[in-house]
């Protein structure tokens, strides 16, 4: 995978343990625009990459904005990069899409908790500026907990329902009354905390068709015991590759220099997605959405096997 050189052009504080950082390209050249929900790989000083989803303004081509909370467990990851300063240089990928605004849709309800804010502000910024119906329902512990929120005070606060300091029993009550009267044809869109989203994925299903759920999720899948895990075929450009049970089809893909990117290894960023031409994927991803997997088109080949004994894969 191509990596895109950028320099920190701005930090800032947006609550206790989040920052937002500005990059823009190191030739100078602009870096956008991305579709809204975007998200992409950020190579941090530790050589750690993580998926961040972007929240600067979609439209705006000059500069991207991730934010970044720094977890109390960090090894690395978003610790090192609490610690850049302006003027640092990273690498990061090109933006991608996993959260893409429904075009059927005719109104949108985006629900966020904690730091899964960030996809929902770009989608936000973008829906309020080409005035698209929308509403958005933001989860926070307490006020100076919330990043951006003066933000989105000020940009829609018609949109904006805060919900600070809900408890977790409490949360399933408040995404009932949320969805309780919406609009023929929404789509509800969410990211938070696995927990989180399970609780608004349930609620919705009361409301709305699964094809009208949309999860940015940044967390692995469990992945089923290894030991149970059966040897297949792959082939790929007319050659066959045997995957045996203790590797994952890039592996042994990457092993035989197919030119297979990755990045997470862990079924969440999209990467690592290649088309099905034959045989039955057996999806342990986080990353495609509930028709990708029963079209049996795709597949993250860093995580999913196959039901049976062959597929034939090629490059997305
Ligand atoms: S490498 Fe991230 S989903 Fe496969």
């Amino acid at each position: 995978m191509t990596l895109i050189d950028v320099i920190v052009s701005d930090i800032t504080q947006e609550t206790p343990t989040v920052k937002s950082i500005t990059l823009v390209r190191a030739d100078g050249s602009p870096l956008g625009p991305y579709l809204p929900g975007a998200h992409i790989d950020v190579e941090g000083p530790t050589a750690i990459t993580r998926q961040y989803s972007l929240c600067s303004t979609p439209d705006a081509p000059d500069s991207f904005v991730f934010a970044v909370k720094k977890e109390a467990n960090s090894r690395g990851g978003s610790a090192a990069l609490h610690e850049l300063a302006v003027g640092d240089t990273l690498r990061i990928s090109t933006p991608r899409n996993l959260l893409a605004i429904a075009a059927e849709a005719q109104h949108h309800v985006l629900v966020a908790a904690g730091i899964g804010i960030t996809p929902m502000l770009s989608m936000a910024r973008y829906m309020d500026v080409h005035g698209i119906s929308f509403d958005l329902h933001y989860f926070a512990r307490t006020e100076s907990e919330a990043a951006f929120l003066p933000l989105l005070n000020d940009r829609c606060p018609d949109k904006l329902h805060q919900h600070l300091g809900v408890t977790r029993q409490a949360q399933e009550h408040v995404l009932k009354d949320a969805f309780a009267e919406l609009p023929p044809h929404t789509h509800i869109y969410t990211c938070g905390p696995a927990g989180f989203m399970d609780k608004v994925v349930a609620v919705a299903r009361e409301h709305v068709s699964p094809d009208a759920i949309h999860l940015e999720n940044f967390h692995a899948s469990e992945q089923p015991d290894a030991s149970a895990n059966a040897a297949f075929e792959v082939e790929l450009d007319g050659e066959t590759y045997r995957i045996p049970a203790d590797k994952s089809i890039v592996e042994v893909l990457q092993e035989n220099g197919c030119d297979v990117d990755t990045s997470c290894q862990e079924g969440i960023c999209g990467t690592c997605i290649m088309q099905v031409l034959e045989g039955s994927p057996e999806h342990r991803d986080n990353v495609l959405t509930r028709a990708e997997k029963e079209s049996g088109e795709v597949m993250a080949v860093c995580v999913s096997r196959t039901t049976g004994r062959r597929l034939v894969l090629d490059y997305y």
